[in-house]
């Protein structure tokens, strides 16, 4: 029987590695299908995102952050974008690779929070879809940090899909909605521009879909 995220989380936490649980958890769980967030299909809003806005993806390079195993990237591959998916777990992206043999992605192990350097400001999309609020919140900035260094200046856009929450809503334990407000100043802080939060509901689930820029200049 293997072991919940919250159990596995709170076990690597006393070890001192905030996020050793991901790579155990996809260790102890071998079949896809028991991976919590897995849906065998790229998220809707992200769909939806990317055919509303086609010809800014076609040609263009995108970095998918916590790509997880590789469905949104390879959706987004389709439609004529060259991306790289990562994910802090080697296991989450050795099954990416067995699970699209002939995928058009480029799939590395890596660390939001320690991204190699030839990311730095090379995207003209940087997705992160429910990566952040996976993490702890001490880590959240971060975060955000990472996901805008690699944003192209000027051209470039982040986009983050979360599960949201406002004000009067519990704070949750895993996953842990973001308030609008945290979207905001996580993003400006980090040095991004805000260009939308959007509020969106999908089974009765609040969610915000996050566009932002990276100005030249510091703001
Ligand atoms: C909740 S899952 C979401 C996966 C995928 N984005 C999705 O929406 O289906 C979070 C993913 O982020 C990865 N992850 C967590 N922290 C990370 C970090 N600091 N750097 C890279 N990947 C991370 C985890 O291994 C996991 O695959």
């Amino acid at each position: 029987m293997p072991r919940s995220p919250l159990e596995l989380k709170r076990h690597h936490e006393q070890l001192g590695d905030d996020l050793g649980w991901f790579e155990s958890l996809y260790q102890e769980r071998q079949n896809d299908a028991d991976i919590p967030w897995m849906n065998f299909a790229p998220h809707p809003l992200l769909v939806e995102f990317v055919e509303q806005n086609l010809s800014a993806f076609k040609g263009t390079r995108v970095l998918m952050v916590g790509c997880g195993l590789g469905d949104d990237a390879e959706f987004v591959a389709k439609q004529g974008a060259t991306v790289t998916a990562f994910d802090i777990s080697e296991t989450a992206i050795a099954r990416c690779h067995t699970r699209f043999p002939d995928s058009l992605v480029t799939y590395e192990s890596a660390n939001l929070l320690e991204l190699p350097e030839h990311y730095a400001n090379a995207f003209d999309w940087v997705i992160e879809i429910r990566t952040i609020q996976s993490m702890p919140k001490h880590l959240w900035q971060a975060g955000f940090k990472g996901i805008v260094s690699a944003v192209k200046p000027n051209v470039g856009q982040a986009v983050s899909i979360c599960n949201g929450r406002i004000a009067q809503e519990s704070e949750g334990v895993l996953p842990l909605p973001l308030l609008e407000s945290e979207l905001h100043d996580g993003y400006t802080q980090a040095g991004g521009k805000i260009v939308s939060i959007a509020e969106h509901f999908m089974n009765d689930r609040r969610l915000f879909l996050t566009q932002a820029t990276k100005p030249k200049t510091p703001l």
